[in-house]
């Protein structure tokens, strides 16, 4: 009910009464006023006039996130339709696949505040807390052939990328795309390009399942680091967040509606071509890498390389000294490594 009552008063941001209220949603009147309460108690400003009604009094660089706070930022037409959160769940990429076992369809997002099991790549955990951030993952039922279903992934980045900089920010502040879907930040602190720090703010767990010979369907997972301030030892060194990188806090609800009207856009463009042909110009100027020298860690023998951009299939590119042609890195079978520092 309070969820409702907050849709309304966000979407009026007017004064609405009590009994307007009560009767759109079949209750009584005390049920309104409970709802109101609840919502001041999650903090919520909501001024109570009598003759009037109630207004939400909006909440400058507030972070609330919650099902009427993401359903009135999104524009999307199929990306979080439908959209559901969750305040607390194992992990958002298991829920999809839940889901798409029930039926859900192309599109449906799943955001969850908390996730106690929450995965990432190569079988590690992803730290999940209740820290402010951002756990999400949409079920995609992808028309495309099953060797384009990995390069979702760099889409996914991409987007998370476009959202990020499109964020308000000073010109110290970079963010970019570690290859082939690390999101990180860089804080200039005056260093040469290839000396920089960069730091990863989030990462992104693509699952796909197959079916006699076709995708069943694809579950792309992100979390994003976003208010959280403290980091578990282990990752201390190369994580960090948003807000720390700000030094402001930001509202994820609106971060996220940003991520999926990028994801939505970029999406469209892969499906036609069935590769990165149309996302590969805005992707490397996000790339990191680029002009970075790179240690791909081959399983056949490592080497050292600088790294160029991406092909249209989303290899990385990398000169190795000595060789005319250079080598094509594909993501899933080797793992590259800044020389310097993390990136
Ligand atoms: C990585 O290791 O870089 C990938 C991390 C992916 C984490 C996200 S959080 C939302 C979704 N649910 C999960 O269990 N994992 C992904």
């Amino acid at each position: 009910m309070k969820e409702k009552i907050l849709k309304v008063l966000m979407e009026s941001g007017d004064y609405v009464s009590g009994q307007e209220l009560s009767e759109k949603f079949g209750v009584s009147r005390t049920a309104v006023w409970k709802a109101i309460g609840q919502l001041k108690n999650e903090g919520y400003t909501i001024e109570a006039v009598t003759n009037r009604g109630y207004r939400l009094v909006a909440a400058e660089g507030g972070d609330l996130l919650n099902q009427a706070e993401l359903e009135t930022r999104f524009t999307t037409a199929w990306a979080g339709r439908p959209l559901i959160y969750k305040e607390r769940t194992g992990s958002t990429n298991d829920d999809c696949m839940v889901l798409s076992d029930a039926g859900a369809g192309h599109g449906t997002l799943v955001v969850a505040g908390e996730q106690t099991s929450g995965k990432g790549r190569r079988g590690r955990a992803w730290i999940s807390p209740t820290a402010g951030n951002i756990y999400m993952s949409i079920l995609l039922k992808p028309r495309v052939k099953p060797a384009a279903a990995p390069m979702l992934t760099l889409v996914m980045a991409l987007s998370v990328y476009q959202a990020l900089e499109e964020t308000e920010h000073d010109r110290s502040v970079r963010f970019g795309i570690k290859w082939p879907n690390d999101i990180v930040v860089l804080k200039d602190d005056g260093n040469e390009k290839e000396r920089a720090v960069y730091r990863k703010t989030a990462g992104i767990l693509t699952e796909m399942r197959m079916e006699e010979m076709q995708i069943k369907d694809v579950v792309i997972g992100t979390g994003i680091n976003v208010n959280m301030r403290n980091f578990p030892e282990e990752i201390a060194k190369t994580a960090t967040s948003l807000c720390l990188a700000l030094e402001r806090q930001v509202n994820r609800a609106a971060l996220t509606a940003s991520v999926w009207k990028h994801f939505e856009k970029d999406y469209e463009i892969f499906e036609k071509t069935e590769d990165l042909s149309g996302l590969k110009k805005a992707y490397e100027a996000g790339l990191v890498n680029i002009g970075r020298t790179v240690r791909v860690l081959d399983p056949k023998g490592e080497y050292t390389g600088t790294a160029g951009g991406i092909t249209d299939t989303g290899e990385l590119i990398v000169h190795v000294p000595g060789e005319d042609a250079p080598r094509c890195v594909g993501a899933g079978e080797i793992s590259v490594r800044g020389v310097m520092d993390y990136v």
